[in-house]
């Protein structure tokens, strides 16, 4: 086996070395503020978007309807056992990095490493979501001064493409074309108005690029988290969802609440995996267990106190929702404008109501993006400090004091992605990542009782190390369950390529991994594995990600399928890695 992979580092070196170095952060946060950081973290587009698609449902898989309140609390209740897992960890092991340093620290490098590298699942690729919902609100916000971008600015090609062949069927059944929502044909015109740049057409989401690059700007040159600033965005971000509520029950109509369950329990779990993106957030409090004044109490009172709070808040705005407008009609981006809009119809005079909301949205969303946009580069600089990535992604700006480098790159992948990706297949990807994150953590909950005599006391879960870490596991899985193929080939792949770069680099140049006398050079049969582990990346990336295990290969022995090729190619690229990866550990074992 390799050297020193599952090696695990000691907790009592790392909380001395976080208390010994000169870098070490000031604990000022209070219980209160630290429950306001991650009611901050945790209120953004999954509110604000993805309930819509949860409602009303997409291709892939069935709405909840009306019963989204019931998704609602299965996700928290799933999310509760995790929360009290993290809740552990931030009270015992109190310093910076969170799940990264959990799972180094009672699983070992590797795991370290599997969970470092998922971790830009949650930051990054969920900032992809946050920014296409920002642009979204955005919009709606420009439209009410009389601004309307084209529909080509406005959404992805790939979106843009299934707008138009949507619409196309319609055509060909003789379906009224009106009877599509208004989404669905304006992201079908995008394709037809857009300009060409050599023969294809130009369709990005410029609203999404422009506000990751205008935030990158503005942390490179460098803004602080601040107490005070985050308890300003909560404050006005609690006041537009207390307005939606309140408006929620004046345009109430239990018409709209008939039928309850329109898709029995599928519509209700396949909705509650999609909401777990609006519950992502809780476990960034624990980030900040190094700035705690007494994390040992304070940490589990702020992660357990933001997920109650915000799950009550939920409850009602779901409530709201579905009470206002008929549960098919909300599968857009902006859905609490959409209903807003259907209850309102027909009234006259302004709506200045339309207009609050759209910019505590613009607001709460941009809060968000700031949040985790600031800590992916922490991550990477935890990663950087510990060898696993190249030490220049640990710099800091000589005269702005900031990790340029990495908020720069950061940066660049968020933008880019976020003005090409359509935002249902993104949250899915960042639930899956997310939630195998939470898995790690539970698992490591269970380890780390039984090195009780290594951590410092503090808040330990009910009921013994076995009870709540593997319910946390479970209903991790049981979500992860829900999610659709299209995640779950995608995941794989990026783990798989994060192996790649694991063995390629962080492997040698480990700090801890050194110690242990690992090589400083990669040698013939760590290069095979690694890359057998890239082209198994490439081979699923190739696949058709929207087929099941058991399609792909009906689609493999049918030549006449229309993904047979891609298939065929994808699964032989795919065998290929994995031999190669295999004989490469082997071999370097057998060194
Ligand atoms: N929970 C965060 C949001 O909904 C990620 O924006």
């Amino acid at each position: 086996m390799l050297k020193g992979i599952f090696q695990t580092k000691s907790i009592a070196s790392i909380l001395s070395s976080a208390e010994g170095s000169g870098g070490h952060l000031k604990r000022t946060l209070g219980a209160w503020q630290l429950t306001l950081l991650g009611i901050g973290a945790i209120i953004g587009a999954g509110i604000f978007s993805t309930v819509g698609s949860a409602v009303a449902g997409a291709a892939d898989r069935p709405g909840a309807g009306p019963a989204i309140v019931l998704s609602f609390v299965l996700t928290a209740v799933c999310c509760g056992f995790s929360a009290l897992c993290y809740a552990e960890f931030a009270s015992r092991v109190p310093v910076s990095g969170s799940a990264y340093t959990y799972a180094y620290a009672t699983l070992g490098e590797l795991v370290g490493w599997i969970i470092g590298w998922d971790l830009i699942i949650e930051y990054a690729i969920g900032n992809v979501a946050i920014a296409i919902s920002w642009a979204s609100y955005f919009n709606d916000f420009l439209i009410g001064f009389g601004i309307h971008l084209p529909s080509w600015m406005l959404t992805d090609y790939r979106t843009a493409a299934q707008a138009a062949a949507q619409l196309a069927d319609a055509n060909a059944a003789g379906i009224d074309p009106a009877t599509l929502s208004a989404l669905v044909r304006q992201n079908a015109s995008a394709l037809d108005t857009a300009p060409h740049l050599i023969g294809i057409p130009f369709v990005f989401n410029v609203p999404a690029f422009a506000i990751v690059a205008l935030i990158t700007v503005v942390l490179v040159r460098g803004v602080r988290e601040s107490a005070w600033f985050n308890s300003t965005m909560v404050v006005i971000k609690l006041a537009i969802v207390a307005l939606f509520i309140g408006l929620g029950f004046k345009y109430f109509k239990s018409s709209n609440m008939t039928p309850f369950v329109p898709n029995g329990f599928g519509g209700i779990s396949a909705a509650a995996s999609i909401l777990f993106f609006a519950y992502i957030g809780f476990d960034a409090v624990s980030t900040a267990s190094e700035e705690a004044k007494n994390p040992k109490r304070d940490m589990p009172i702020a992660i357990l106190g933001s997920l109650i709070v915000c799950t009550v808040i939920y409850i009602l705005v779901a409530i709201a929702l579905t009470g206002m407008a008929p549960w098919r009609e909300l599968g857009t981006a902006d859905p609490l404008s959409t209903a807003l809009g259907i209850a309102q119809r027909g009234e006259s005079g302004a709506k200045w109501e339309g207009f609050l909301l759209n910019v505590g949205a613009v607001i709460a969303t941009t809060s968000v993006l700031l949040v985790f946009q600031l800590g992916q580069p922490r991550i990477f600089f935890s990663m950087a400090r510990d060898g696993l990535l190249p030490r220049w992604a640990a710099k800091v700006h000589p005269r702005f004091g900031t990790p340029h480098v990495t908020t720069i790159l950061t940066g660049v992948f968020v933008a880019v992605l976020s003005g090409l990706c359509n935002i249902n297949e993104i949250v899915d990807l960042c639930n899956i990542g997310t939630l195998f994150a939470f898995v790690l953590v539970c698992l490591g909950v269970m380890l780390l009782r039984f090195r009780d005599t290594d951590v410092e006391p503090g808040f330990r879960v009910p009921g013994g190390p076995f009870l709540v870490p593997i319910l946390g596991t479970v209903s991790c899985v049981f979500l992860m369950n829900s999610l659709p193929a299209t995640a779950w080939w995608r995941f794989v792949a990026w783990l798989a390529l994060g192996m790649s770069v694991y063995l390629s680099y962080g492997y040698i140049h480990s700090v801890a991994g050194r110690a242990t006398g690992r090589p400083t050079r990669v040698d013939l049969p760590l290069k095979l594995a690694a890359f057998g582990f890239l082209a198994l990346a490439v081979g699923i990336f190739v696949l058709p990600h929207e087929l099941s295990p058991s399609d792909l290969l009906d689609s493999v022995k049918d030549s006449s399928a229309a993904a047979h090729v891609r298939a065929m190619w994808g699964i032989a690229v795919s065998l290929a890695g994995v031999v190669f990866a295999i004989g490469g550990l082997a071999v370097s074992r057998e060194r």
